[in-house]
């Protein structure tokens, strides 16, 4: 196994198909030894000392690659960063050694509060200064490249000046992060907020792309919701495949966090995946990391 490929000045590497590690199919994939090609944790869920999580996390990272993605470092917060926050993390990395590791760009607390969900920031330049100080904080500290998660949003801000991918690119740029690009959540901003998604795509940089999230959601007609609760639909697969395209081989993965299906109906998902996946890229697809 290759460790520690996002320290600093690291490659990305390909690792295939994935999907998210949740704790409503431990005793599956540890019975099924399934053909999925890596997981995905919550990194909050295995951020205490024992118990039944982490013992299923130590097996499942025995026999596939992990990668670590956060939901509460709040990088764009005003509240200082949360120093035993990211001791713990910084220790779940060296025990679980993971690919790479990832949280979002967005805010979830305010005075010492989360608020348990991922909050929009203004796209302007006094945002991009203070998460740019914040990225290159938390980097320092863990040794290594983040990368942040664009997320799905329903209002926006009089106060922004650029579009979400510039401001994307501006903090990656100058912060040099990484991004973890979620196409479910560029569809549903999209429709949201009446924007391009190709536009999106095209205008980010295909080297600061790592990893790929693709999810359903629940479409109200007027607007959609990022729900994780639906399959994939086949817009988003359209844009998983110009994503391809685009970005090249970026290990890609279904998130699944509500109306969780039998196991066998994420792994045909996955199989869908996996067919425009070799589609699109043929003979493109570089080596799965072993
Ligand atoms: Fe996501």
């Amino acid at each position: 196994m290759t460790s520690v490929l996002a320290a600093k000045g690291g490659k990305r590497s390909y690792l295939g198909c994935g999907l998210g590690l949740r704790p409503e199919y431990y005793e599956t994939i540890m019975e099924t030894r399934p053909a999925v090609d890596w997981f995905e944790i919550i990194s909050e869920n295995y951020m205490v000392d024992g118990g039944k999580p982490l013992h299923f996390l130590d097996r499942v990272r025995a026999d596939y690659p992990i990668v670590m993605h956060g939901v509460s470092l709040s990088i764009g917060g005003t509240d200082p960063l949360d120093k035993d926050y990211l001791k713990r993390l910084k220790q779940l990395i060296q025990r679980i050694e993971p690919q790479w590791v990832s949280d979002h760009l967005c805010w979830t607390g305010q005075g010492g509060h989360n608020l348990h969900d991922l909050m929009p920031l203004p796209f302007n330049q006094e945002a991009v200064d203070h998460v740019v100080e914040r990225v290159q904080q938390v980097q320092d500290y863990l040794g290594r490249q983040i990368l942040l998660e664009n997320t799905s949003s329903y209002v926006s801000f009089r106060q922004s000046e650029m579009t979400e991918w510039e401001f994307h690119i501006e903090i990656m740029q100058r912060a040099d992060c990484l991004m973890l690009f979620d196409i479910n959540n560029i569809y549903v901003s999209a429709r949201n907020h009446g924007f391009d998604p190709l536009e999106y795509i095209r205008g980010i940089p295909a080297e600061r792309v790592w990893q790929f999230h693709l999810a359903g959601h629940s479409d109200f007609g007027d607007y959609v919701i990022d729900t994780h609760d639906h399959p994939v639909v086949q817009p988003v697969w359209e844009l998983y495949a110009e994503a391809l395209k685009h970005f090249g081989s970026v290990s890609a993965m279904i998130e699944r966090d509500d109306r969780f299906p039998p196991f066998e109906e994420l792994l045909d998902e996955l199989c869908q995946m996996r067919a425009i996946t070799q589609r699109v890229m043929g003979d493109g697809i570089k080596e799965t990391v072993t």
